[in-house]
């Protein structure tokens, strides 16, 4: 029935799309924001059992296809607590919710699996033993790992990700700070003229090749619907540094610039840098790329004018930049 009326939804929705936008190119994006609308729809309920290192991470980590109910615990000290915004249930009250799957996310694989015997004995059905966290990317695990510090050492100020695109660290970013701005600037519609005309010959290639990816527009909104908490969000559209107006006064603990150039990667950083908190960190994409060496250029020109620490981090191609006197 759920399915049905989900479905229903959609061919209303394509037909106004089709009605407004009459072109083939948006009604393609409107069909990928329909698939998002249908993945909503039709979202999996969950309870994670296990609420130690692993369920911790399994939480953190955003999966639009998953509504977490509860997460479940064997031990007494944990019942009754909360992980983030989830409550810690025993395992008598699995039986108690509404729920597709019990997810165990427990890292020994031996004690998962008298888990999921305990389970069974229990009449609990649907059982599975969560089994992706060790391939969670190393960026992804990079980024939720800052988090803890940030948020641990109370370091103070909003988040922001210059270069969004469909929103996949965007994501991430905004599931890991469920209580902070997080600011995303991106033209949504690709490179500028007036920044890809100051690339390398190597940047000039690489453009050529994947540069079209990124110019197809994309609609803010698309990127919100992915988000957990899209009221933490604020869209800047448009071209930066243009759009960093009016946020002279923000202050940020953690940036994520990822905008391929040179020009708007030195700019961010420009920007960014006189509005670090103390502890605050910028992430660099691209910045080890042969290919893509605009990144590199503008932290070496950056280095003139500002004292830094330079990190390899985040897998083969991110560094993380800490301000001596941030
Ligand atoms: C590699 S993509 C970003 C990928 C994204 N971080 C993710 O997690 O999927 C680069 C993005 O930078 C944006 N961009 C490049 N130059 C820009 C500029 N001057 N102003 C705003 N956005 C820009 C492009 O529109 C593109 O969406």
């Amino acid at each position: 029935m759920k399915l049905l009326s989900v479905n229903l939804e959609c061919i209303l929705f394509f037909y106004i799309c089709k009605e407004i936008y009459g072109n083939l190119l948006l009604i393609a994006i409107a069909l990928a924001e329909l698939e998002f609308c249908l993945m909503r729809g039709v979202r999996m309920r969950v309870i994670a059992f296990g609420a130690g290192e692993y369920g911790k991470l399994y939480c953190r980590y955003p999966d639009i296809e998953v509504t977490i109910v509860a997460v479940a615990d064997n031990s007494e000290e944990l019942i009754g607590k909360r992980l983030f915004e989830y409550d810690i249930i025993s395992p008598a009250d699995i039986l108690l919710q509404k729920y597709d799957k019990v997810i165990i996310t427990i890292e020994n694989v031996n004690a998962a699996k008298s888990v999921e015997k305990q389970l069974n004995e229990m009449g609990i059905s649907n059982v599975e033993v969560y089994d992706s966290i060790p391939v969670m990317s190393p960026k992804v695990q990079a980024l939720y790992r800052v988090s803890e510090i940030i948020e641990s050492r109370s370091i103070l100020g909003s988040i922001a990700e210059c270069g969004v695109y469909r929103g996949w660290t965007a994501t991430y970013l905004n599931s890991y700070y469920p209580s902070r701005n997080l600011f995303l600037f991106d033209t949504f519609n690709g490179f500028d003229k007036k920044d890809t005309y100051l690339e390398s010959e190597e940047s000039i290639e690489w453009l050529s090749k994947r540069g079209n990816e990124y110019s197809i527009p994309i609609q803010s909104h698309y990127v919100l619907s992915k988000c957990k908490y899209p009221w933490n969000v604020t869209i800047q559209q448009g071209y930066v540094p243009d759009t960093f107006a009016g946020l002279e006064n923000e202050m940020f603990a953690f940036v994520h610039l990822d905008m391929d150039l040179y020009k708007p990667q030195l700019s961010a950083l420009r920007f960014f840098a006189d509005r670090m908190s103390k502890g605050g960190m910028i992430f660099l994409h691209d910045y080890y790329r042969p290919d893509l060496p605009g990144t590199r250029k503008a932290v070496h020109e950056f280095s003139y004018e500002r004292e830094f620490f330079l990190i390899p981090s985040a897998g083969s191609s991110h560094v993380a930049l800490v301000l001596c006197n941030g």
